[in-house]
């Protein structure tokens, strides 16, 4: 699992440590935390490390790969486009033709529902049009078309999960996405509630939707977890290349997630309406009818739910560093 000291990917190495599955994780740390592996095995180095990760897959057998490993900021994506192309998709190359050599022929990619761009049609089917708005998500589409070319021509059996907007953390509070790189709503606006230094920036309320507030696909990050291991296991039943959506299917306004954040807490959060911002689509949300169909997996956590579980998370963070 490449990026699996990361925030998706450490939910995903638990989840799959507690099915029993063997699992190496590559991940350079620089984004990362190790103690977020748990007990599975860490190799500390780069996916663009042809022979690091040839001798990895060699002497641990593997025989699937998990590939989270990227840079994820839009803005930063915008500002330094090489930084992107170079460890995004180079990267992400380099690593397949790697895993290739080493005789792994079966890859889960996290790509993301930026490549959609701004949707004419919601819920968002995979027959959408693809249409990055950003080198970030233009990043991710050049690598699916790599893993689809790679399919076509060296045998890779590819699975492409397209991430709505992923958030919560683990039941237990063990880990959860750091709010210091994010620039994610939910993290930030548990921010501006715990510790009331900032306000959250709501960007527009004036666009046409029911309460002005742009509408998302929140999805907890163990159902992502879980929509890993099906890919998983439909590759390792002969499943072919695909793309997937991973969303619930429910829209949620910027507002709603406000309300939700402050009624859980039982606290408001400080927040204040800036102008719109450029580039955000008004509203995305995921039929996620082709994850049920092709990998029998459907997301099980409500916002509720994923509210509760980074309230708590976000809260022993702070019990913990005081
Ligand atoms: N978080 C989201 O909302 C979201 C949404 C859509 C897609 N994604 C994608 O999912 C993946 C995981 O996201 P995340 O939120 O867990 O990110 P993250 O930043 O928490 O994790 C990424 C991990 O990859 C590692 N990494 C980066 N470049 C590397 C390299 N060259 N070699 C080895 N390790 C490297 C980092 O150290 C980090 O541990 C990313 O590909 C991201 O683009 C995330």
């Amino acid at each position: 699992m490449t990026g699996g000291a990361g925030y998706i990917g450490s939910h995903t190495v638990r989840a799959l440590r507690e099915r029993g599955d063997r699992v190496v994780v590559l991940d350079t740390l620089e984004l990362g935390n190790s103690d977020f592996v748990g007990d599975a095995t860490l190799v500390v180095g780069d996916i663009a490390d042809h022979d690091l990760v040839v001798d990895t897959c060699r002497e641990h057998d593997v025989d699937a790969v998990v590939h989270f490993a990227a840079y994820k900021s839009v803005g930063e994506s915008m500002q330094h486009p090489s930084k992107y192309f170079a460890n995004n998709v180079d990267g992400s190359r380099r690593l397949v033709d790697a895993v290739l050599a080493a005789g792994v022929d079966r890859i889960v990619f996290s790509s993301s529902c930026s490549v959609y761009g701004t949707p004419d049609i919601v819920p968002v089917t995979e027959e959408a049009s693809v249409d990055p708005e950003s080198v970030y998500a233009e990043s991710k589409a050049m690598v699916e078309r790599i893993l689809a070319w790679y399919g076509k021509i060296a045998g890779l059996r590819s699975v492409s999960l397209r991430y709505f907007n992923a958030a919560g953390a683990s039941s237990d509070a063990a880990i959860g996405e750091d709010w210091t790189y994010s620039i994610n709503l939910i993290p930030l606006a548990i921010r501006a509630l715990l510790l009331g230094d900032q306000e959250l920036q709501v960007f527009g309320d004036d666009y046409d939707t029911p309460d002005g507030s742009c509408i998302r696909d929140y999805i907890h990050v163990d159902d992502l977890a879980a929509a890993h291991l099906a890919s998983l296991d439909y590759l390792a039943s002969g499943g072919e290349t695909t793309v997937v959506n991973l969303g619930t299917g429910v829209g949620s306004s910027v507002l709603d997630v406000i309300r939700t954040i402050e009624r859980v807490a039982g606290r408001p959060v400080p927040h204040r309406i800036v102008d719109r911002r450029a580039g955000d689509p008004v509203e995305t949300y995921a039929d996620p009818a082709h994850a049920r169909n092709v990998l029998g997996w459907e997301a099980r956590h409500d916002l509720d739910a994923i509210i509760e579980s980074a309230l708590r998370w976000h809260e022993q963070q702070l019990t913990t560093s005081s």
